[in-house]
């Protein structure tokens, strides 16, 4: 017989969903160690102790949106805007690939014309690497260019819906920015044959236990093959800089929940999480992630790229073994090859 804790996560493993009431309770902290126990069973059940690694490109921090908790919005005079040349973003793919990684990751700021002027670059990277995915993470943009993006040969796109309720949405975002918007791209970069990851900030100012309901329903409903989710971290000099940042905690739940309700999607231990959280990287894969994405943006372009305050970053080869030494030291290891989204 399972105890009525073990029997709320038994449930969740088994019909990989719950009532509103129980994936609340589990969201305010109800068994927190079982639900990482779980969570990280089913992962080791899937991948096998195999974490991939994402090499992130930040391509460009110019961005025609003006977020409220983001760093490199576009009322933000105080960043020395930049994007990437061709040259750059090359020779960025190149020393991952030498090193072993097979998934580019070319982030940045919602910037249509840039991203109009990236499609050559991406048909090179996939002509250079042909056993490199390639992943985009570049906001809402007119449907030609993503389906261009994809015709050049890219696999998966990035765009997170940042949560799932409506009037939440509207309290981060400035007037002219709607949930509804993102979710059209979000569908039709699936109908072009994309990848896609979506996922939310966690503890963003106002959100309510119910707005992050709202999130996992979306998820469950949408079943992305990409799960990205960090802590909101302020960001100074925005308008939402002097709010705390999420939790942790927090954080490490909704990967296991996600876990159990999508068992196969890709789920990063993000970035922002390991800033707030020493070992929160490590954490993370504990807790259900499957995904680490170092960075390989070039070293003098990084700190133009904040989006957060604080931001934690290495480099190269040294990255790598850092990882690949963490990933040791709790029995898992690097997974070789490209890591796309399969149905087990
Ligand atoms: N804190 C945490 N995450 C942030 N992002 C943007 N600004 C912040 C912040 N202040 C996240 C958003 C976006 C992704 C690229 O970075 O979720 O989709």
């Amino acid at each position: 017989m399972h105890s009525d804790i073990d029997s709320v996560i038994h449930t969740l493993k088994v019909q990989r969903t719950l009532p509103d009431g129980e994936i609340l309770s589990l969201l305010e902290g109800a068994c927190a160690q079982e639900l990482r126990e779980e969570a990280e069973s089913v992962a080791a059940a899937q991948f096998g102790r195999g974490v991939w690694l994402r090499g992130l490109i930040e391509w460009s921090n110019v961005c025609r949106r003006d977020c409220l908790y983001c760093g490199i919005r576009r009322s933000n005079a105080g960043v020395e805007r930049y994007t990437l040349s061709r040259e750059e973003i090359l020779s960025s793919c190149e020393r991952a690939y030498g090193l072993g990684l097979r998934t580019f990751v070319l982030q940045g700021g919602e910037n249509p014309q840039a991203a109009r002027g990236l499609v050559p670059v991406v048909a090179e990277i996939r002509s250079c690497w042909p056993d490199a995915a390639i992943t985009l993470g570049l906001g809402e943009l007119p449907f030609d260019i993503y389906a261009a993006l994809r015709k050049a040969g890219a696999d998966r796109f990035l765009l997170r819906h940042e949560t799932a309720s409506e009037a939440h949405y509207a309290r981060l975002h400035p007037a002219g920015m709607t949930l509804r918007s993102r979710l059209e791209c979000l569908r039709e970069l699936r109908r072009l044959g994309f990848q896609v990851g979506m996922g939310m900030m966690v503890g963003s100012p106002w959100q309510t236990p119910r707005d992050l309901l709202a999130d996992i329903r979306l998820l469950e409903e949408f079943r992305p093959d990409m799960i990205g989710i960090g802590p909101f971290i302020p960001h100074p000099d925005t308008p939402l800089g002097s709010f705390p940042a999420g939790s942790a905690e927090l954080t490490l739940r909704l990967y296991s929940i996600l876990r159990l309700i999508l068992p196969d999607a890709l789920i990063p231990s993000t970035t922002a999480l390991s800033t707030i959280m020493p070992g929160g990287r490590k954490a993370g894969i504990l807790a259900g992630a499957n995904v680490i994405m170092p960075n390989f943006t070039p070293l003098p372009r990084r700190e133009a790229y904040a989006l957060y305050k604080g931001k934690a970053s290495t480099d190269g080869a040294e990255q790598l073994l850092d990882i690949q030494k963490e990933l040791a030291s709790i029995g898992y290891h690097i997974a070789p090859g490209r890591g796309d989204f399969i149905t087990h």
